[in-house]
């Protein structure tokens, strides 16, 4: 199969030398594309800004914001049987990059913010029988929250982390997953490595291409 995987965080300027953005430090998008690729699949990585090691065999493409990130998928999309949406995408970017650095004794403090775009609703017309993969990262009603994103979002799959749970979510080598699938199926996974949560997920993905 040839695998798209986004992965990290993107980041929203606001002027020359300051932007807005998360803590996701791209290892669980990174571990993905690592273990697609040691199971014999082509991989695509589109990368927001990390300090993670390329890894090797697999075609990168790095990109910093969110209308990047868009763009990148947009434009990688239809040569791809399956997206994981990995990437913790910035949902607002300031409504305006200020061409200057802002002075700390003229500005008010007070900065505009715009939605970014949504990737997962824009690319939905090309899902075709792609498999669709997203990712959910809550701190209250996972599972409220999960399914919810999974139906809107039209996806096969939604892997979803209770961010707040120590070894979960940003920054850390393991993770505490539950993956919901559209017809229902619900996987709770204990707290294991970020690898063994990709294998498992690259595992259900072919399964269910199969
Ligand atoms: N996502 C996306 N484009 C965005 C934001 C998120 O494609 N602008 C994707 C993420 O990569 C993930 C899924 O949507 O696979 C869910 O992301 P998450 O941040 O959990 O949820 P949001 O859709 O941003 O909703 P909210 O912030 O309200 O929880």
């Amino acid at each position: 199969m040839k695998f798209l995987i986004t992965a990290g965080p993107t980041r929203e300027r606001v002027d020359p030398v300051r932007f807005i953005s998360n803590r996701s430090s791209g290892k669980m998008g990174y571990a993905l594309a690592e273990m697609a690729y040691k199971f014999g699949h082509e991989v695509c990585l589109i990368t927001g800004p990390v300090n993670l090691k390329t890894p090797d065999g697999i075609e990168m493409v790095y990109v910093e914001s969110a209308e990047d990130m868009y763009n990148a998928v947009r434009d990688n999309i239809e040569d791809c049987d399956c997206l994981i949406m990995a990437a913790a995408v910035a949902d607002w970017k300031p409504e305006e990059c200020n061409p200057s650095k802002l002075k700390k004794d003229s500005f008010d403090g007070v900065l505009k913010l715009k939605r970014t775009k949504d990737i997962l609703l824009e690319i939905k017309e090309f899902k075709k029988d792609r498999v669709f993969v997203g990712f959910a990262a809550e701190t209250d009603d996972l599972i409220k929250n999960a399914i919810n994103k999974l139906e809107t979002k039209g996806l096969d799959f939604i892997v979803a982390n209770d961010v707040t749970q120590p070894g979960a979510g940003f920054g850390v080598d393991t993770n505490i997953v539950t993956i919901f699938d559209s017809q229902g199926g619900v996987t709770e996974l204990p707290r294991i490595n970020k690898a063994d949560v990709a294998k498992k997920i690259i595992e259900k993905i072919v399964e269910f291409r199969t």
